[in-house]
């Protein structure tokens, strides 16, 4: 990526896009990505080193392990299955396992795991406290543009679904966390590394926040979960 392709046009833009521009604007050099899927964003980073993290890690394991059905069945030493070169680590873990195992800190962790928001408040509160100074967090689908699309378990007849992961965005912003929000590729959240409260959220707080209709997103998206127009990468806000 070089500098002139940083003015990404808003036609342009998704998470890939803004991760990659982000790394290359900022200089980032260590990626985490929590949630893989098939590897679509994670194979399309371009930085130094990066590292992704799955419960279910069925899709990408063949293209690393050619025999990894039979590693499955020996079981590998640490009791899960992992892949390490120079530059890059997978992890067939949940997201909870990996920061409860490993401490390494990165310049940009990217949230697109399970889309429920009391777990997307624990992984935020863990890639915040595993962000190097300057960092920044990426969190995906906060901007569900239907309530069926914000459901949070997700049903047969749905079609685009993003979860609850916005009622995440609007809590932690309700707590004082700077975090917005553009409306491209279902709603890309960038908070950068700051203090978090002393208690980011109560049993109450989790109690609450399953009865906060989609109305108070749909009703005023900017101030629910910051949404803000697409300026290009000069305008995506810092630490402040
Ligand atoms: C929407 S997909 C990720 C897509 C991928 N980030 C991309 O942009 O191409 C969500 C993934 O999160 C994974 N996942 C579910 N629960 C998780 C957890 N607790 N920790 C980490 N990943 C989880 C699922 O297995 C699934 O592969």
């Amino acid at each position: 990526m070089t500098a002139t392709n940083l003015q990404t046009d808003i036609e342009d833009m998704d998470r890939i896009q803004l991760i990659n521009g982000l790394i290359s604007q900022r200089g980032y050099k260590r990626y985490l990505e929590i949630g893989v899927k098939k590897g679509s964003c994670f194979e399309a980073i371009k930085v130094a080193h990066k590292t992704g993290v799955d419960p279910d890690m069925r899709a990408l394991k063949p293209k690393y392990e050619k025999n990894w059905l039979k590693r499955l069945v020996a079981k590998p030493k640490q009791g899960f299955w992992h892949h390490a070169s120079d530059n890059e680590r997978l992890y067939e873990l949940t997201s909870d396992d990996y920061f409860s195992r490993f401490d390494d800190q990165y310049d940009i962790i990217f949230i697109d795991g399970l889309h429920q928001f009391d777990q997307v408040l624990k992984d935020y509160v863990n890639a915040q406290n595993h962000l190097a100074p300057g960092g920044c967090v990426v969190l995906h689908d906060c901007n569900p543009l239907t309530e069926q699309a914000a459901e949070r378990e997700r049903s047969a007849e749905t079609k685009i679904w993003n979860g609850d992961t916005w009622k995440a965005v609007y809590h932690l912003r309700r707590q004082g966390q700077q975090i917005n929000v553009f409306e491209f590729d279902h709603g890309c959240g960038v908070a950068p590394k700051q203090p978090l409260p002393q208690t980011p959220w109560t049993e109450q707080d989790i109690r609450d926040l399953k009865d906060v209709p989609f109305q108070n997103l749909a009703n005023d998206r900017a101030n629910a979960v910051g949404l803000i127009a697409w300026q290009g990468f000069e305008n995506v806000p810092t630490a402040g």
